[in-house]
C-alpha cells in the first residue's frame, strides 16, 4: 500500500531518535521511499551516516547548503512527499511548528510544505503535561496536524507518564492508515458536541448530569484519524482531549450553542453532548444563602435551546445531522420519533439504563432515513470508529 509513497521524515532531537531508524527499515520494507531530514538535536542522537544508510536516500541536514540548494532546492524537498513526518517531535520542534518559525531545515520546510504533516511527540512528561505544549498541540490540531502518540510508559530518565514516543510498528501503522485511502475526511470539516453542559445556579453551584464525554470524545479522535478537521465543542469533563482534534470549552448550553454556530460551516455535526434540557430561569449573582429555619428556595426552570434542532434548522445546516438518543425505555421508538422531531438526519440511540453513561461500552441502534440498524455492544472506540467509517461514506 505503501509503494513509491513518498515521506519526508523529521528527526529531531529526542533520545527516542533510534526508533526513527527502526520506522525507516519498516517503511522501506513497504516499499515506501523515505527522504530524511535530521535536525542538529536529531544528530546528537543518531549519526547521518545511520540515517542515511537505512534510508537508502541522502540525509539533509543544512538550511544553507549549496549543494542540496542546487540539486534540489528546500521548497521543492517540501513538496516532494507524499507526507511529511515528524518522529520523534521534540517539544522545541511542536513550538517552533506552532509559531511558524523557520530558522534551521526541518523548520522551513514545514512552513513551506503543502502537505499533510504527521507529528509523534516524544518528551518528558512533565513538558508534554505543560501548558505551554498543550496550547502548541492545539495550535497544531487546528491547523489539521495529525498526531500519533504519544504513550505512556518508562522514560530514559527513569521517570514515568505520558511522553513516550510511540513504537515504530504503531508509527508506521499510522502512516498506512493517511496514506492508503484511510484519509476518507481530508478537506472535510466536521463538528462534535460533548460531555454534559452545566447551569450555573449562583457562583459556586450548577446543575449538571453523568455524562463522561467518553463517547463524544471518541467520535472526534475517530473522525481525526480518517482525515478531518476537527472542532470538538466539549462541557466540562475529567478525560484529555483526544489527539489532532480543535477542542473548544465551554460549560453552559448557551455558549454551546454558541461555539457550535460559531464553528459553522461544518460537513456534518455529530451532537453527542448530554445537554442539560433546564437551567435556572435567574441565575443568582451572589452565593445564595442558607436561612436558618427558613425552607430552601425553589429553583424556577427555564428550558435550554436545544442545539441539536437549531442546527437542523439552521440557515447554514451541515450536510448531515448525527444525533444520539439516550433513553432508559423503547430505545427505537424513541429515536424514530426524535429523529423526526428535531430534524437531524440520523440519530444514535441507545440504552443508558445499565453501566453505559460513563462506561466504557455502548450498545447502539442506528436510526437513519432507511431504517434501524441493530449494532452489538462495542468498547466506545469502535463505535465511534464504526460511526466515523458510516460518516465517511455518507460524505464520500
Ligand atoms: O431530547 P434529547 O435530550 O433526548 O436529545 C438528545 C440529542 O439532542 C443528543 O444528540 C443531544 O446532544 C441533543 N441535544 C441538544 N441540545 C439540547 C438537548 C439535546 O443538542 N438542549
Amino acid at each position: 500500500m505503501l509503494a513509491d509513497k513518498r515521506i519526508l521524515l523529521i528527526i529531531s532531537g529526542s533520545v527516542s531518535a533510534f526508533k526513527a531508524l527502526e520506522l525507516m527499515r519498516l517503511l522501506r520494507k513497504a516499499d515506501a521511499r523515505v527522504t530524511p531530514v535530521l535536525t542538529e538535536g536529531g544528530a546528537r542522537f543518531v549519526t547521518p551516516h545511520a540515517v542515511q544508510a537505512i534510508a537508502g536516500e541522502a540525509v539533509h541536514q543544512d538550511l544553507w547548503s549549496l549543494t542540496t540548494e542546487a540539486e534540489i532546492g528546500h521548497i521543492r524537498l517540501a513538496r516532494l512527499p507524499d507526507l511529511v513526518v515528524i518522529a520523534p517531535a521534540s517539544a522545541d520542534m511542536l513550538a517552533k511548528m506552532a509559531h511558524g518559525l523557520a530558522d534551521d531545515l526541518a523548520t522551513t520546510l514545514l512552513l513551506a510544505t503543502d502537505k499533510p504533516v504527521l507529528v509523534a511527540p516524544a518528551m518528558n512528561w512533565a513538558m508534554w503535561a505543560h501548558p505551554a505544549t498543550r496550547a502548541n498541540m492545539a495550535t497544531l490540531a487546528a491547523r489539521g496536524v495529525r498526531v500519533i502518540g504519544p504513550n505512556d510508559g518508562a522514560m530514559a530518565e527513569a521517570e514515568s507518564g505520558p511522553g513516550r514516543l510511540s513504537e515504530p510498528a504503531e508509527i508506521f501503522a499510522a502512516i498506512e492508515a493517511l496514506l492508503a485511502g484511510g484519509m476518507k475526511l481530508a478537506g472535510r470539516h466536521l463538528l462534535v458536541t460533548s460531555g454534559p453542559t452545566h447551569e450555573p445556579i449562583d457562583p459556586v453551584r450548577y446543575i449538571a448530569n453523568r455524562s463522561s464525554g467518553k463517547q463524544g470524545h471518541a467520535i472526534a479522535a475517530a473522525l481525526a484519524a480518517l482525515g478531518a478537521r476537527v472542532t470538538l465543542v466539549s462541557g466540562p469533563v475529567a478525560i484529555a482531549d483526544p489527539p489532532g482534534v480543535n477542542v473548544v470549552k465551554v460549560e453552559s448550553a448557551r455558549d454551546m450553542l454558541a461555539a457550535c454556530e460559531a464553528a459553522l460551516p461544518a460537513d456534518a455535526v455529530i451532537c453527542a453532548a448530554a445537554v442539560a434540557d433546564w437551567r435556572t430561569a435567574h441565575e443568582a449573582s451572589q452565593k445564595m444563602k442558607k436561612v436558618p429555619g427558613q425552607p430552601p428556595a425553589p429553583l424556577e426552570l427555564a428550558l435550554n435551546p436545544d442545539i441539536l434542532a437549531t442546527l437542523s434548522a439552521h440557515a447554514r445546516r451541515p450536510g448531515l445531522v448525527v444525533g444520539f438518543a439516550a433513553e432508559t425505555e423503547n430505545v427505537v421508538a424513541n429515536a424514530i420519533t426524535k429523529r423526526q422531531r428535531k430534524g437531524c438526519d440520523w440519530i444514535v440511540a441507545n440504552d443508558v439504563s445499565g453501566d453505559v453513561m460513563g462506561g466504557a461500552e455502548n450498545a447502539v441502534h442506528l436510526v437513519t432515513e432507511k431504517g434501524v440498524e441493530d449494532w452489538p455492544r462495542l468498547p466506545k472506540q469502535e463505535v465511534a470508529a464504526r460511526l466515523a467509517a458510516r460518516i465517511a461514506e455518507a460524505l464520500a
